[in-house]
């Protein structure tokens, strides 16, 4: 991936990552600090240690990771491969003993002896939501919370969602984490507001005023967020069978992009103002009244789920759907549809923005792809050429590929990574959004957790607007 040429030189760190050996870790992490180190992002004193239960050495790791596949060929560049077997190793733990992690402490303090400067500590959890509080107390425990005493070097903590189960969850992982560690230190990561197509969201908005005039409910009849995924939950039903299509995704990715694309403008460019704005909006979605969930919320489950997770009478769904609205002036009666699940006809995540037209019917969308085929769309009408009036649609297409050919993107992955280095925090979750949007769902979740037959099934690879059969 190539990167222009105004990018940040990072602050020498030490990046521990807890369940290095994981799904998550060999799919997004380890490749993407493959390719800061290749793009030379990362200070090269960089060290990262591997935490994990099990023997695997750190040799094993990254010759059974695909690091480099979405490079040309699927080949490694030799040099930056070897730097990340040199400044990679592994520490064999058990995420629950106090002396484990006093011998962390240690091995900690022994890099930044022999490399004579204070680093950022970076504690990432990649690890199963269920352990993120005991394993924060035993930081906390054994001093992790702090890092060496001269110099502006920084401790920081990140953590992957879902932030908590539910509401009630969620407050008390807040308080836990906020006894340890102080909210400048936590970076809530939802690597959907580190993707380039949504940040560009804000971009569009506040940097094109003509739309921004646009942009409330006399303008815009309804707004669309969906999530489609081709895949299916891929053998993880560990972790997909407690959570579900709302908790996985509407909970976290999507209620963050409305809030992107529903926000007022900030008053500055900068973190704090933008959390400002987001967290403002996020308060004023009105959460999916309890009598109302048949009328508002829709779920399904793929065939085949049920064998997957072992379980038959699961009823998690791997489809969701929320239509919701949202409490000002701005947006007053705007219904915004969520939606997502997994196995389905197509991969395609967008936010579809429909504006009012005469007699209430709309010729003109504009579409956000956030992925693939990356871009802007707005359908327009057009006279056909010839010499009666017919009309046809089309549309203006800005599209990544073409309009920015020679310039690759840093995944989202890499972002994190960056911008947790740099200690930059707008396009981390904060206490109040992630409070806000449990808000939003949680008498959904509750609704849902009361019954077993709302469920429909759909087969896999098909489309869930076309699905009709209930249980
Ligand atoms: C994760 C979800 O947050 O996002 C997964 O837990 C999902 O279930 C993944 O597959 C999708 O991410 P992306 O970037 O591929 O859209």
């Amino acid at each position: 991936m190539q990167h222009n040429s105004q990018e940040p030189e990072l602050a020498p760190a030490i990046i521990v990552i807890f369940g290095i050996t994981g799904d998550l870790s060999r799919r997004y992490l380890l490749p993407s600090l493959y390719h800061l180190i290749k793009d030379g992002l990362l200070h090269e004193k960089t060290e990262i240690i591997g935490v994990t239960r099990g023997a695997t050495t750190a040799e094993e790791l990254l010759r059974t990771t695909k690091l480099c596949d979405q490079d040309s060929y699927n080949v490694c560049d030799p040099a930056a491969l070897k730097k990340m077997h040199t400044h990679t190793r592994m520490v064999q733990m058990s995420l629950t003993g106090s002396a484990d992690y006093a011998q962390l402490h240690q091995l900690l303090d022994d890099i930044e002896e022999k490399q004579g400067v204070c680093m950022n500590r970076l504690y990432y959890l990649s690890i199963p939501p269920q352990v993120y509080s005991p394993v924060i107390r035993l930081l906390g425990e054994q001093a992790l919370n702090t890092s060496c005493q001269h110099g502006r070097a920084m401790t920081r903590l990140l953590v992957e969602k879902p932030f908590g189960f539910n509401l009630e969850s969620a407050k008390e992982l807040i308080k836990t984490t906020a006894e340890v560690f102080g909210e400048e230190q936590i970076f809530r990561i939802d690597h959907y507001l580190a993707k380039e197509t949504v940040q560009n969201i804000l971009t569009f908005r506040f940097q094109n005023p003509i739309f921004e005039t646009l942009w409330d409910h006399r303008h815009i009849a309804d707004i669309s967020i969906s999530a489609y995924e081709k895949i299916d939950i891929e053998g993880r039903a560990t972790f997909y069978e407690p959570l579900g299509a709302l908790r996985d995704f509407i909970q976290s990715h999507l209620i963050q992009v409305l809030a992107i694309v529903t926000m007022d403008q900030p008053k500055q460019f900068d973190s704090e103002y933008i959390h400002v704005a987001k967290q403002q909006v996020m308060q004023e979605i009105v959460p999916v009244p309890a009598d109302q969930v048949d009328k508002w919320t829709r779920r399904g489950q793929y065939n085949g789920y049920r064998e997957e997770v072992n379980n038959p009478n699961s009823t998690t769904e791997t489809y969701a759907e929320i239509t919701t609205f949202i409490n000002s002036d701005r947006w007053q009666g705007v219904p915004i549809h969520l939606s997502t699940g997994k196995a389905l006809h197509e991969r395609k995540t967008e936010v579809r923005v429909g504006f009012r037209g005469a007699q209430g019917n709309s010729n003109n969308h504009l579409r956000f792809r956030i992925q693939p085929n990356e871009g802007i769309e707005l359908d327009l009408v057009t006279k056909r050429p010839g010499f009666s009036n017919e009309i046809d649609k089309t549309a203006m297409d800005f599209s990544y590929a073409h309009d920015f050919e020679s310039h690759g993107h840093p995944d989202a992955y890499e972002r994190v990574l960056v911008d947790a280095v740099r200690g930059d925090h707008t396009l981390f979750a904060t206490s109040e959004e992630v409070l806000a949007s449990w808000r939003v769902v949680q008498p959904v979740l509750s609704e849902w957790a009361k019954r077993t037959n709302d469920l429909f099934f759909y087969p896999p690879g098909s489309n869930p607007l076309e699905a009709t059969s209930q249980s």
